[in-house]
């Protein structure tokens, strides 16, 4: 759907030349502000510092007039006249909140994704903001982490698609005021294999994971030319992310030859010395900009420090010529010295205009997973409703985390979808309890509604605090007494439906094991009302599959589906090794997810044949060709997303027993029957080796076409070393 995208990170001759010149007449004081990059709302002198040329760039200002009238300053009262770069945290919408980031990705729709990264963009570039801090494309296999709620899940290749599709939306040309963005992934790198699922935490990982797993992403924003990447807060095997001269150097700038900025993460360079890195702030600046960051988010450490150490001899000129050049490339590529200010009249045009709130709505339906259908309960054809729970009427949750200029009045409710949706239906509306303590209990009133009424709906889960930055958490049942209200109306005997809205996979098997239907709303963004709504009475049929596993119990984590066979490897319930000792399960519980990567139920269903490898043997420059037969065996109309996945059986190093490589997103009419064909390059079924060089090995693969990825058609087709 592309309507054409800005690559900035490789520059036309004409962009440097003008950097190059601005560079020549900068004094070294000028150069290390251009890399200082400042919050305003921590900084009362932050005018006197601009003015000074002390500061390159400012984050999280978000009000037209504010941002123009600094812009001002720089422009108009400092000696060269460089525009300042307007960061800011975009993370799913600007005001028209989208679904958060893992939610997105449950739509497997990459265009989808895209739009909705555009129109963020354009709001964002409506109200000044340059700089847009995201797509967060870390890879998190842990739910406990609160900020897998940003991300795109546990897999590199839709981790890949999505990192492409939100660069190339905020990139996108012909933005609000003819105005530019620049992406910036983040968080770079490894930040969401934190031991423990605790935010900040250390990572401990093989270089040969780092690059099978968690690089991918990035390299694929960066080679759909996002401007910048941001190093993260955490240490990848001893070594901080943000002083990383491996990740950092030899990855970034001299494997992939990305020419574009580098920022810290807030105060990562500053922390250097909490890890132990770096004696004090001096040694951390030292550290960081050898080791390749550009630019200082508030770390203070390069504006205090660099010019002294660059006068030293400490740190060579041509390091701080590099970052600046690059600095003033993204400027000059922006637009901003063309054009510095925003027209203060854009906002009203594109902020919460009706067709962002309606795309909202497209992508929170589509990103909606039905759990589990018995009966089938779902869709509602009940006339009277008990609707339950502390998230049914809360305009704050559905927000999620990072929700940026997203407010609470814009939200629609549950019970707003509801009344929308099916106005003569009778809803008597009853919170039941608090999410997250016991200041309220109206457990009996639930009780007493639910008895009343043909089905009871609760909406349960998390608010929009409980996931994001600095929001781990141990325990990942429902927070609160929800459970408690959730097992009484249970009782009551009257049909259940569970609306979960949560920033991650929650933990829920006494859920899953008594309530008949349950529907994963995620935090939905503006519309997760009206979209949860359309669901309930079937105006929409549930479409989204889920991107992160969800576990049994707390004890599986991490689970997930591209893991390792082992010498020992368990074969599953069902089987006779079940009853065997000395296999890699556990003794109290079941290897499997409650839900696995890529599930999700329709209204309809959905039937698989005639699997067709159509190259069994293939070269190692050629395509694997592999098609199926889809059917929507049902009565609705519908969207299946058909997945391709692979298992290279034997390698020089051991391979995952299964690696998404291919995924289509069908729309069947009822009755209709689709031809799904996959082509995947050969080259995309290389791994970090022996000697950690990518590349294919020839020999025996499995290849699976299926619904999620503990099921499908399973087939062979050999690689052939020729
Ligand atoms: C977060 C980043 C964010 C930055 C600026 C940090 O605490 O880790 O994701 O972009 O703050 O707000």
């Amino acid at each position: 759907m592309s309507d054409g995208h800005i690559r900035l990170n490789r520059f036309e001759q004409r962009v440097v030349a003008q950097a190059d010149e601005i560079l020549s007449r900068m004094t070294l004081d000028e150069k290390v502000g251009q890399m200082n990059q400042l919050d305003p709302r921590w900084n009362r002198e932050i005018d006197k510092l601009v003015r000074q040329s002390k500061v390159g760039s400012v984050l999280s200002i978000r009000s037209v007039s504010e941002i123009n009238r600094l812009q001002r300053v720089a422009v108009e009262e400092t000696r060269l006249g460089i525009p300042l770069l307007v960061g800011n945290d975009v993370i799913h919408g600007y005001r028209t909140i989208f679904p958060i980031p893992l939610a997105e990705s449950c739509t497997w729709d990459p265009d989808l994704v895209e739009r909705a990264a555009r129109i963020a963009a354009d709001e964002a570039a409506a109200s000044g903001t340059d700089w847009i801090f995201a797509p967060m494309v870390d890879i998190c296999r842990d739910p406990r982490w609160g900020r897998i709620a940003e991300g795109a899940g546990e897999d590199p290749t839709l981790g890949q698609a999505m990192a492409r599709a939100r660069v190339r939306g905020f990139q996108a040309d012909g933005l609000a005021g003819e105005r530019r963005i620049a992406a910036c992934p983040k968080h770079y790198v490894a930040y969401g294999a934190a031991e423990a699922g605790k935010d900040y935490n250390t990572v401990d990982i093989s270089e040969r994971t780092l690059r099978d797993v968690f690089l991918p992403p990035f390299w694929a924003a960066i080679d759909e030319g996002a401007a910048s990447i941001m190093s993260a807060f955490n240490e990848i095997s001893g070594i901080p992310a943000s002083a990383n001269p491996f990740t950092l150097r030899e990855v970034l700038r001299q494997e992939w030859d990305f020419e574009g900025v580098v920022l810290s993460d807030y105060n990562a360079v500053g922390e250097l010395v909490a890890h132990g890195f770096a004696a004090d702030l001096r040694e951390a600046a030292l550290r960081a900009v050898l080791a390749g960051i550009d630019m200082d988010m508030m770390g203070h450490a390069f504006p205090e420090h660099l010019v002294a150490l660059v006068e030293e001899g400490a740190v060579p000129l041509s390091l701080v010529d590099d970052a600046v050049r690059r600095i003033l490339c993204l400027k000059i590529a922006l637009g901003l010295f063309e054009r510095p200010y925003t027209d203060e009249g854009l906002e009203a045009q594109f902020i919460l205009r009706e067709d962002h709130r309606h795309a909202a709505l497209d992508v929170a339906r589509k990103s909606i997973v039905l759990l589990k259908n018995e009966g089938p309960i779902l869709p509602l054809r009940t006339t009277k409703i008990a609707l339950i729970g502390p998230l049914a009427d809360d305009r704050a949750a559905p927000l999620g985390c990072w929700h940026c200029e997203g407010r609470p009045e814009d939200v629609e409710t549950v019970l707003d979808g509801i009344r929308a949706v099916r106005p003569g239906c009778a809803v008597e509306f009853v919170e039941g309890c608090t999410v997250a303590d016991d200041a309220l209990d109206q457990v009996e009133d639930a009780v007493r509604a639910a008895r009343q009424a043909e089905a009871a709906v609760l909406v349960l889960g998390e608010n929009e605090r409980m996931s994001g930055e600095a929001r781990s958490r141990a325990y990942l049942g429902l927070p609160g007494r929800q459970q408690e209200l959730l097992e009484a109306v249970v009782a009551s005997g009257t049909p259940v439906v569970c609306v979960l809205m949560s920033g991650r996979p929650l933990v829920i098997p006494w859920m899953a094991e008594h309530v008949p239907a349950i529907v994963q709303a995620w935090h939905g963004g503006i519309r997760a009302g009206r979209a949860v709504a359309d669901i309930l009475f079937g105006e929409v049929n549930p479409s989204g599959k889920l991107t992160a596993s969800f576990p049994r119990t707390v004890g599986q984590i991490p689970v997930y589906y591209g893991h390792k066979s082992t010498g020992r490897p368990f074969l599953g319930e069902g089987t006779v090794q079940f009853e065997q000792a000395y296999r890699s399960n556990y003794i109290d519980e079941s290897n499997r997810p409650l839900y696995p990567f890529g599930y999700g139920l329709s209204y309809t269903t959905f039937a698989y044949k005639d699997l067709n490898v159509e190259t069994p043997v293939v070269g190692m420059e050629d395509t694997l060709v592999v098609s199926a037969t889809v059917t929507n065996e049902g009565e609705l109309p519908g969207d299946e997303v058909v997945q391709l996945y692979v298992q290279d059986l034997v390698g020089s190093v051991t391979r995952p027993v299964k690696e998404l490589k291919g995924f289509e997103r069908l729309s069947l009419a009822a009755g209709e029957s689709a031809s799904v064909r996959f082509e995947v390059p050969i080259s995309e079924l290389g791994f970090h080796g022996l000697v950690l060089e990518y590349g294919v090995e020839a020999g025996a693969f499995k290849v699976w076409i299926g619904p999620d990825a503990e099921s499908g058609l399973e087939a062979a087709f050999t690689v052939s070393a020729g």
